[in-house]
């Protein structure tokens, strides 16, 4: 394959509805950068049953997910979207990568001490060795640039180190990915606690928007939204309730922060928290529509799913053998 293009990769995990944090901070730029990259984007089911998830939930989620990338704007032709289960090699590099990762290293990731205390009920070693299938997910596809948010930084320096080991060993196998922090993805905060990040595992669903939501859901989860005292709408420290749902209005309406000042000067919460309502579902709608039709399209997201995991497979492969030979498994007879 000629390749001119950089290779970019990121993945998410099929567990939770996606909620307009999600879109506005992640799979928004990815529709961005899906011009620019040789793009890979996966839903990383292998990582979610790090958790104990119901079966038949977890296989309508990662459809779904799935789903939800081709409706937001990735073209499945030009961008390789494909389930992490299907391509077995993520399996197979994260195995052998395992032996070249240190306990301490793993020891010391906060994301994972995070889930120990949230499931202390089921501390298993998968959770532990979690960054190592991360890092295979990217080295595989000898990844240059990978869109991470804040929190999956530190997972990005692990892989980076790993790589960088294995490399150091037997010689240059894996290109050294780079984070890449988008300019534009804005972080959204909850709606009822606009301290903490809008997450799809928030317990209260008036905390979030889902990707999935109707419009009259939307807007009622607009209109409760916790705001701050005072009735002035201006983008400043003391108004963080405020200044979130600034930056959805903005991340739905590409608008500034003096456009949406100057737009709302004079105008009380009432009227804005409407704007941002209508702004949000005129987002939404399309790509709920779309997702409806490939919803009903079986055949197409069939072949969607075929082609590119054997493109993602094909690829991967490659990297995979090349490992496998480095660090000394006999040839394959053919
Ligand atoms: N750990 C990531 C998250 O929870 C998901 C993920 C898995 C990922 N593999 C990846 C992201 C590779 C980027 C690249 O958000």
């Amino acid at each position: 394959m000629i390749q001119d293009k950089k290779t970019l990769f990121s993945g998410m995990q099929a567990t939770g509805t996606l909620t307009l944090g999600n879109f506005a901070g992640a799979l928004k730029n990815w529709v961005t950068l899906s011009d620019q990259y040789e793009c890979f984007y996966c839903v990383v089911d292998l990582h979610s049953i790090t958790v104990r998830q119901d079966p038949s939930t977890l296989r309508k989620r990662a459809r779904d997910l799935l789903t939800l990338y081709i409706a937001a704007g990735l073209d499945p032709v030009k961008n390789c979207i494909y389930y992490q289960s299907h391509v077995s090699a993520h399996a197979e590099l994260a195995w052998i990568l395992n032996c070249f990762t240190y306990m301490g290293e793993l020891n010391r990731m906060t994301q994972y001490k995070d889930k120990c205390a949230k499931h202390a009920d089921n501390i298993n070693a998968g959770l532990f060795t979690y960054p190592v299938l991360m890092a295979a997910d990217i080295l595989l596809f000898q990844s240059d640039v990978v869109p991470v948010g804040i929190d999956q930084m530190q997972h990005l320096e692990i892989t980076r180190d790993i790589a960088q080991r294995f490399n150091g060993i037997y010689g240059e196998v894996f290109t050294i990915p780079e984070a890449y922090i988008g300019k534009s993805g804005a972080k959204i905060m909850s709606l009822q606690d606009p301290t903490k990040k809008m997450s799809k595992s928030d317990e209260n669903p008036n905390a979030s928007i889902y990707l999935t939501d109707d419009p009259d859901t939307v807007i009622r989860k607009c209109k409760r939204a916790v705001t701050d005292s005072g009735n002035e709408i201006v983008y400043r420290e003391d108004k963080p309730g405020i200044c979130n749902l600034m930056d959805i209005y903005m991340a739905m309406t590409g608008r500034s922060v003096a456009e949406v000042e100057r737009e709302f000067d004079g105008k009380g919460y009432g009227e804005f928290k409407m704007a941002v309502g209508e702004a949000v579902v005129s987002v939404l709608r399309p790509i709920q529509e779309r997702a409806e039709s490939l919803r009903k399209d079986k055949a197409y997201l069939d072949s969607i799913i075929k082609e590119n995991g054997e493109k993602a497979a094909y690829i991967a492969n490659k990297t995979l053998r090349k490992v496998q030979r480095k660090v000394g498994f006999p040839d394959r007879i053919r």
